[in-house]
């Protein structure tokens, strides 16, 4: 039920719901605002203010580790106050969700980054408050900061950037990609740019209707690795109800000895968070295992995911292009 009044304000700015249906000029406007930021999101930072006065509600109900601290982050290094309504609010007490961005708005807040694990749940908020709207993950449906710092990850390891161009890269995404938002975003954003995406894994795991998102299916990790620039692991998700069958291992973990009949020079990625020795082997992940020019990627993609998030909550607030000083 709802009780909070909707808010009186006009739009202020961009919501980011997704990536599926995002126009090429606004990807690459993102990536290119992502490579400006890196230099301020790197250690030893240098903050921009374009941001200053402003303030971003982080709304995340459910676990996060990265995205969760890369948006606080991202934030504070562009001059914004961040708070965090995360722990222990109101929806505890029966509160809708609806109730609780309104309310949250009401505040004065100038932009929401919400994690739900209802599929839809970002454009259902959206739709109920006028500051922007950016989705930190809902569900199964879509993790657009998620894909576009994969995405960035892997035009800057293959050399792709500026133009932001993948034509002819092949990524076989291996794993439970049923139940994860990850792989819809990365998907989008991979084949937006040209790039050639193989889904791989077992039948529950991978059914036939993933073709809907662009990629093709391969129940043979072996095959679908032989020929991959890149390869990208995925969690298998319990928490959603996905159960690791015996031999899973075997059959879709990349092992040691897996990852060394990947092609030379071929990246590892995973979104994190990984379940070492299920779906990666620890020396695979840590890069620790890979030679002849392999790679692993999993934490240029976290230190990438603090820029593209500024890159995000500058565009949403209608100040990406201002920032003649980053
Ligand atoms: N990749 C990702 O979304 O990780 P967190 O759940 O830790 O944010």
């Amino acid at each position: 039920m709802m009780t909070a009044s909707a808010p009186e304000t006009v739009d202020l700015g961009r919501d980011l719901l997704g990536l599926r249906g995002m126009d090429q000029q606004t990807l690459r406007a993102l990536l290119s605002g992502t490579a400006r930021m890196l230099a301020h999101a790197s250690f030893p930072a240098r903050p921009l203010d374009l941001l200053a006065g402003r303030s971003v509600a982080t709304v995340f109900l459910e676990h996060s580790t990265r995205t969760r601290g890369s948006f606080a982050l991202a934030a504070q290094r562009l001059g914004a106050v961040v708070v965090d309504f995360s722990n222990a609010n109101s929806t505890a007490k029966g509160e809708t969700l609806v109730d609780t961005v309104r309310t949250v708005a009401a505040m004065g807040i100038d932009a929401i980054v919400l994690r739900s694990s209802r599929s839809g749940a970002s454009v259902c908020a959206a739709d109920a408050v006028g500051i922007p709207m950016i989705n930190a993950g809902d569900g199964r449906h879509e993790h657009p900061t998620q894909g576009l710092l994969d995405a960035y990850t892997l035009c800057e390891a293959l050399g792709r950037v500026q133009p932001w161009d993948l034509s002819g890269v092949r990524v076989a995404i291996v794993g439970d990609v049923a139940h994860s938002r990850v792989a819809r975003s990365s998907t989008a954003a991979f084949t937006a740019l040209g790039g050639r995406v193989c889904f791989a894994g077992p039948e529950q795991f991978v059914p036939e209707s993933l073709t809907a998102l662009g990629g093709t299916i391969e129940r043979d990790l072996d095959a679908a690795l032989s020929n991959a620039d890149a390869v990208m692991m995925l969690r298998v998700q319990q928490e959603r109800g996905a159960v690791i069958g015996p031999g899973y291992r075997q059959r879709y973990g990349l092992t040691v000895e897996r990852a060394a009949r990947l092609r030379p020079g071929a990246v590892v990625m995973h979104p994190g968070p990984m379940n070492p020795g299920v779906e990666i082997d620890s020396g695979v992940a840590d890069g620790t295992a890979l030679v002849e020019g392999r790679r692993s990627l999993v934490l240029r993609q976290v230190r990438v995911g603090v820029a593209v998030r500024m890159a995000v909550l500058a565009w949403c607030l209608g100040v990406l292009d201002h920032g003649e000083q980053a």
